[in-house]
């Protein structure tokens, strides 16, 4: 059984990565920021804010296996009302924190031998989408990092990244609030209907486990088929 640490494991797909793997029988360290949790069988929380100074994993044992990083936002704005300072900070969550936790974990991966990395972008990297110019300035700096990292770490830790479209998480809410908004966005895409976090749960694990040891430095357009059919 693997050591695994979820950054953001207290909602939507991060919790749903969390809970699948610690069914399967491994160890998980989950984190939450706002929303506590409570342990579960072989899932035990821990506090971390990435935008904090304090940044303390003093709770991770001596090896890990896999590490997913979720924090993320989407604030859809025109270009010309979000102030340098607002890409500044999603920057700060996005990539930053991403870069925080891979360098504080990084000789816990170097022990394991054989460890994953997974990170989130966005199909609006992939594609163009109006007022996405935030999280798609965010996301593509972590695509970049997917490709260098992956380069830099092979043999020994593998890193992925998957570009989901539009997933029925907390994070997405506001887009699904309605009945209206909900069929509108399921009809956008060729396979009529949104991600779940278990659709994207389901590909992280497999990129976290053994089952992916031939595949590194990819970026996986899990999308419901938006990026590649008209
Ligand atoms: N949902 C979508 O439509 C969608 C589409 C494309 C890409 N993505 C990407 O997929 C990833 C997961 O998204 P999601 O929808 O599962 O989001 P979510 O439901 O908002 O979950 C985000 C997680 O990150 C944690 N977090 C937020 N701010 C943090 C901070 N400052 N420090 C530490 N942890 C923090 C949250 O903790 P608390 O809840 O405890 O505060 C939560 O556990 C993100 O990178 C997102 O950009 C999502």
């Amino acid at each position: 059984m693997s050591n695994y640490f979820i950054v953001g494991a207290s909602s939507g797909i991060g919790k749903a990565i969390a809970e699948d793997l610690a069914k399967a029988g491994h160890h998980v360290y989950g984190t939450f920021n706002k929303k506590q949790c409570g342990d579960q069988e072989n899932l035990n929380y821990h506090f971390l804010d990435v935008m904090s100074e304090n940044f303390d994993l003093s709770f991770l044992p001596e090896k890990i296996d896999g590490l997913a990083y979720c924090p993320g936002s989407i604030v859809l704005k025109p270009f010309h009302r979000i102030k340098a300072d607002d890409f500044v900070s999603d920057y700060q969550l996005q990539t930053i924190g991403a870069i925080k936790t891979i360098q504080a974990v990084l000789p816990k991966l170097k022990d394991s031998g054989n460890a994953s990395i997974v990170l989130f972008s966005t199909l609006a990297v992939q594609t163009g989408l109006n007022f996405h110019s935030m999280v798609a300035s965010s996301k593509g700096a972590i695509e970049g990092l997917c490709r260098a990292l992956a380069a830099e770490f092979a043999p020994s830790i593998r890193v992925n990244c998957i570009a989901p479209s539009l997933t029925d998480t907390p994070l997405a809410a506001n887009l699904l609030n309605t009945e209206e908004k909900k069929l509108a966005n399921a009809q956008r895409h060729p396979l009529k209907r949104v991600g779940s976090a278990e659709d994207i749960s389901n590909l992280a694990c497999f990129l976290l486990s053994e089952k992916s040891s031939w595949m590194t430095g990819q970026i996986l357009h899990l999308d419901g088929g938006m990026s590649a059919l008209k």
